[in-house]
This record gives C-alpha cells, structure tokens and sequence, in this order.
C-alpha cells in the first residue's frame, strides 16, 4: 500500500426528510447565496423544503446554471456575491451546480484579475467562502470532495479546479429526491460512480486489500440496484444505496494508498467541451477502449474486477481481463447508455488529432496510473472509439 494522508471534513447529512437541517447548519446571520440549476428543484418540491427551511435567515437566489456549469453564467452570480456582500453560498442540485458553487466560492475570495485563471492555471483553492450543499442528482461524489469542472464555451474548453478550500461544509442527502429524475440522468449517476470507482481501481495491484474491497462492493451494489433503480425510482432501499454508493465512489475514500488512472475523464471532457455530450456517457466511449488500449498494464487488476464483480472464473488472465471489458459494455447497454463517439456525433473527422495537437500544446506529455499514456496514445484511444 502506499503512504496517504486522508481528511474529509464534510459533514454528511442523510436521510428521509433531513432537508429542513439545513437552518442548523447555517450561521443564523449569514446572508445566503442559494444556486440552482434550470428549474427542477421548482417543480419536484425541493425549492419549496429549502426556502421553508431558512425563512428565518436571509436568503438571496441564482438560478439557471446550466448542466456542465458555464464560466459566463457563473460570472454573473459572482457579481451578486460581490454586490450584496454574500457570505454563505448554498448548492441545491446536482453536480453541475455544486460544482458552480465550489468555483464561486474559491472565485468570491481570489484575488487576481481573471477568475478563469483559476482553472487555465491550475489555481489550488486553499480557503474558499464556506457553502453547503443539497444533493438532487446522485452521480459524481462533489457533495463530499474538493474538486470542481467547469466549461468555458468561449473556447470549448473544460476544465478542472480544487484544493482543501473546497470542500463542503455539510451536504444533505435525502435519497427520496431521485423520484423525480429522469431515467436519462439516473443512468448517467450509475455510470459516473461506477467509472469513478474504476478510475481508482483499473491500475495495477498496490497491496491494498481493503481498498479493492471497498471499490468492488460499491461496484456490486451499482450494478445490483441498477434495474431496481431504473424500474421505480420509489424504492427507498435502492434509491438510498445508490445515492450514497455514488458519495463513496468519489469522497477521497478509495484513492488512498492506490495508484490512480483517472485518463477516461481527462480525456472524456474533451467529448463534452466539444459535443456537449453528457458527462457520464463521454466516460462509456472512452473508458473500456482506453482498458482495451492499455490491456497489458491493466490485466491483473481487469481480471479481478472480472472475478470478483462479474463472476467470470474461466481462461486465461487476458481472457478474463478481456470478457470484463465486454462485461461492462453490456452493463452500460444494459443502461441505455451507447457507447460509440458516432452513437452521439457524426461530426468527428480529425477530432482525435485536434485533441491530440491540445494535450501537447497544454503541455500534457502523459496521464494514467503509470504515466505513458501520451497525447499520441489519446489520439489512438479516440480513434477507437468512433
Ligand atoms: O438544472 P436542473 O433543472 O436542476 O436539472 C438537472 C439537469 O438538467 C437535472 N436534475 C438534477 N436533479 C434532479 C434533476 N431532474 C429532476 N429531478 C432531480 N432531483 O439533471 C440534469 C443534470 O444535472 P447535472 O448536475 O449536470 O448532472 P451531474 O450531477 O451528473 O453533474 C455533471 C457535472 O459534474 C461534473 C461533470 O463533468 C459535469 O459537469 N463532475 C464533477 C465531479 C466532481 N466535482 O467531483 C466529478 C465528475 O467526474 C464530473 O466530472
Ligand atoms: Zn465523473
């Protein structure tokens, strides 16, 4: 196992009807930002549970950032933080606006000309103004880390931010909210967790027993409660595994003492930035070409994955690793989720090349658990994938 030093000091508040906490958790003379996206909260009841929590502190509204949270739409909150002297930020939703409300709350407290610099430069955010957050969308694990992704469509770029200012100071997770999400994004939240855990995991063997575990039980119960959750999403016990699978899957927990891949989202952003594909569904092109691409240095821990999660116990360690791979495609099938670049664009003639000239000009010379995969082997992996 390798060394790790781990803390999270977001405080997790779940349950049915934990909503109303909120009040509890906010300084009684803060004066709130409350930030949203383009209108679900108003029509699944949130809005309303969250306004009738705070009627007694003061409370401000932004509304409408959109999926894949804008840098010019956020631009326009962040004046409002600065006008009316906004000290405490809520997120209400998914990970789109607790991902704005992160980038505010780093970009209320920075001081240097251009907030976008945070991003383009890679910025840590060591103290951020403090916020909250109320999950509606179960998916990427924002509610309980410090990082944040936010585009620019100016120059179709996303990008990523974070540091130890960014974590929440409490999130709310009441599973019931998944009642209302369509079955679109209810796929994309098992897929988002279920990559998020392979990008922890897909790597090679560290020696570190629990951490496998921990990853393949929260890959178990994904694709254990997966139909359940698609059919109804009125059951409870699927709805409250899901949700906090989808915490786990990403609060810092099973990257300790493991080496870490995370190449499927680098490059995965691209597909967004470019197509305005969902998050989620980028993950599903590229993720199981980039396991074919790099087979060799990710058999060992494919095989187990292929084991222990799928239950293949025949063949060599190659076939075993190989039928995860196909596995999993089927798996995210199962979900309705297409995983071809032409599934979603026919627009992709020398795309691979385009991203391939960006990661070298970003100065990107190699990503993955071992650090050899270069702009020219995204460009490969791209190419795979149409
Ligand atoms: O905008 P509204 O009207 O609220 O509708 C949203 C949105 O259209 C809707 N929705 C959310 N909760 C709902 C609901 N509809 C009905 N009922 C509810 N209870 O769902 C749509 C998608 O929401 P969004 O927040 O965009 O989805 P998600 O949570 O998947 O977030 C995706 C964003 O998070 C980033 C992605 O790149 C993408 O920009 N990620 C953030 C990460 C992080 N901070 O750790 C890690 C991830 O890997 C990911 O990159
Ligand atoms: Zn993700």
């Amino acid at each position: 196992m390798l060394n790790f030093d781990y803390k999270n000091p977001t405080k997790i508040i779940f349950g049915k009807g934990q909503i109303e906490k909120v009040s509890s958790e906010i300084p009684a003379d803060a004066k709130v930002l409350m930030l949203y996206g383009g209108g679900s909260i108003q029509k699944n009841g949130i809005y309303d549970q969250v306004s009738k929590a705070l009627s007694n502190h003061t409370v401000l509204e932004f509304g409408g950032i959109e999926a894949n949270p804008k840098y010019h739409t956020l631009l326009k909150a962040l004046e409002i933080i600065k006008k009316e002297n906004i000290t405490f930020l809520l997120a209400v939703g998914g990970g789109s606006v607790i991902d704005g409300t992160k980038f505010l709350s780093s970009a209320a407290l920075y001081e240097g000309d251009n907030p976008w610099d945070i991003l383009k430069k890679a910025i840590r955010t060591e103290v951020g103004m403090p916020f909250g957050t109320v999950l509606t969308l179960p998916a990427t694990g924002s509610e309980m880390n410090s990082g944040a992704v936010i585009s620019n469509e100016e120059t179709k770029e996303k990008l990523g931010m974070g540091g130890p200012g960014l974590f929440p100071q409490f999130s709310v997770l009441d599973p019931e909210v998944i009642q209302s999400i369509p079955q679109r994004q209810l796929a994309n939240g098992i897929m988002d967790s279920f990559t998020h855990v392979l990008e922890q995991y897909i790597t090679y063997p560290a020696g570190a027993f629990l951490q496998d575990r921990i990853a393949e039980g929260i890959l178990q119960t994904l694709v254990e409660i997966a139909p359940r959750i698609l059919k109804n999403t009125s059951d409870y016990e699927a709805a409250s595994n899901f949700m906090w699978c989808c915490t786990m899957a990403l609060n810092g927990l099973i990257q300790k003492g493991v080496p870490t891949d995370w190449a499927t989202h680098g490059i995965g952003h691209e597909l967004t930035a470019a197509f305005e594909i969902d998050h989620a569904r980028t993950l599903s092109i590229i993720g199981p070409n980039l396991y074919r691409y790099k087979l060799d240095n990710k058999k060992e821990k494919l095989a187990q994955f292929g084991e222990r999660v799928w239950g293949i116990t025949s063949g060599t360690l190659e076939e075993k690793a190989t039928a995860a791979i196909d596995k999993t495609v089927a798996f995210m099938h199962s979900l309705g989720i297409d995983t071809k670049l032409s599934d979603y664009t026919k627009d992709y003639d020398g795309f691979a090349q385009k991203i391939k000239a960006r990661f070298e000009e970003r100065g990107w010379v190699a990503m993955g658990e071992r650090k050899d995969i270069t702009p020219t082997d995204v460009e490969k992996i791209i190419e795979m994938s149409y």
